[in-house]
Order: structure tokens, then C-alpha cells, then sequence
């Protein structure tokens, strides 16, 4: 278990029961434009058939299921069990391993994937930490590949202030994308990335693969 535990399993846990409901009902932040950000990580992953797609923190599986029904060799990862008991029911053909993400991707994985896709779980992780766990994915990709990651992020601060503004009493501090500030740091690290913003509060990544596997 990672020292900084801010972001335990056991959170997620309690929440497996009720997610479906919260995502559907909740309108307002931090779930503005839900949908939307799950159709354009879909869009922007290009699902076939038979494309091997690893889908890291799956809670109960709202993302991976369109690649489910596009025939796509579906791989889902999360550290709750209670939330892949969840996607389990949802996608009986997919793989599942119980996984956190802050650690080394382990032995289940060893092989490339096409596309590695997420929605709604790196605002858990400071941007240091997003970044390197980015970074630990890359030697997972398959040549030609791309991760897609789509999340909680404003343009910038000032985009934030403005949502934290009008959320009052809903707003809460976690580690929210701002895209200028990970746009420079991933450029830094040597990351090629795009980004697009979705919703209000809402955005997506797109990281290329340099080399592959
Ligand atoms: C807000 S839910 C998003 C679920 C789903 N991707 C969706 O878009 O509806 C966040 C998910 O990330 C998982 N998660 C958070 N931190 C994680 C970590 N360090 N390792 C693996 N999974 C993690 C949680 O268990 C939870 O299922």
C-alpha cells in the first residue's frame, strides 16, 4: 500500500452500492456532462473489434461496457473489489484484476495493450504521482497505441475558481486537472499530450505511444 493513502480502497468500497444512482442523479459538480466524457474517451479510442483495451479503474464498469458491446478484448482494473463485483455483472467477457494503479502494473499484465483508457480516477493522485504513474504505463502500450484519459480538469485556475464558485457547498478539494499547469509538466517529462475540454468541469487526454512495447 503507498504511503500517502489520502484515497483508501475502503472509500470506494461503500461506495460500489450506490454509484450508478449518484452518476445518474447528480447533475452538478463533479459529475457535469458525465456522459459526455465517457462517449469521447469512446470516440477518441476508436473501439473495434478485437482491440485490446485495458480500462484502469473501472468502478462499476460505465466505461468499459460501450467497449464491451464494441467487441474490443476488455481488461478492467481497480483496488475495490466491491466496485469489480459491480462491473462483473455488467461485463461477463472481460478480464479483472484486483489492482492499485500507484503501484507497478504486475504480472497479469504483461502484454501490450492498444488503447489504456480511464474516466474519473487520476484526480485521486497529486499531478507528480499522475505522471508517473502515466509514465509507468507506457512500456504497456501497444505500438500505434494511446492512452485516453479522461477526468475532472478545468483550462485553469481561473476555470476552476469559477466552478468552485457556483458548486458552494458541493465543491470539494481533490487533486482536479488543471491542463495548462499537466500540459507543461507532462512536456517536461518528455509526455506528448492533448487535451479537450468536455464539460464544465470535465476534460480528456490523449497520450500517444513513442515507441510501444
Ligand atoms: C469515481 S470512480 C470512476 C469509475 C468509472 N471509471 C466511471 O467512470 O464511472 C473512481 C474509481 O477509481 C478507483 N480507484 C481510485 N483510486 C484507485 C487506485 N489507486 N487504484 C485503482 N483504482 C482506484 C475507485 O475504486 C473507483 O472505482
Amino acid at each position: 500500500m503507498p504511503e500517502n493513502d489520502i484515497f483508501p480502497a475502503s472509500d470506494f468500497d461503500d461506495w460500489a452500492e450506490t454509484y450508478d444512482r449518484s452518476v445518474a442523479d447528480w447533475q452538478a459538480f463533479p459529475f457535469t456532462g458525465y456522459d459526455d466524457l465517457l462517449k469521447t474517451v469512446l470516440r477518441l479510442a476508436e473501439p473495434r473489434p478485437g482491440l485490446s483495451v485495458l480500462d484502469l479503474g473501472t468502478g462499476t464498469g460505465n466505461l468499459a461496457l460501450p467497449f464491451a458491446r464494441a467487441g474490443c478484448d476488455l481488461w478492467c482494473t481497480d483496488f475495490s473489489e466491491p466496485m469489480l463485483a459491480k462491473a462483473r455483472q455488467k461485463l461477463p467477457a472481460a478480464h479483472f484484476v484486483l489492482h492499485d494503479l500507484r503501484l507497478p502494473l504486475h504480472a497479469g499484465f504483461q502484454r501490450p495493450f492498444d488503447r489504456i483508457v480511464s474516466a474519473y480516477v487520476f484526480h485521486h493522485f497529486e499531478l507528480d504521482e499522475k505522471i508517473r504513474v502515466l509514465r509507468g504505463l507506457f512500456p504497456h502500450l501497444a505500438p500505434g497505441g494511446r492512452i485516453i484519459i479522461g477526468d475532472i480538469a478545468f483550462q485553469d485556475a481561473a476555470a476552476m475558481e469559477k466552478v468552485k464558485l457556483a458548486a458552494g457547498g458541493e465543491w470539494e478539494d481533490e487533486f482536479y486537472w488543471l491542463a495548462d499547469e499537466a500540459l507543461a509538466a507532462l512536456r517536461e517529462a518528455g509526455i506528448q499530450a492533448e487535451y479537450s475540454q468536455v464539460s464544465s468541469c470535465a476534460g480528456v487526454f490523449v497520450l500517444p505511444a513513442p515507441g510501444g512495447l
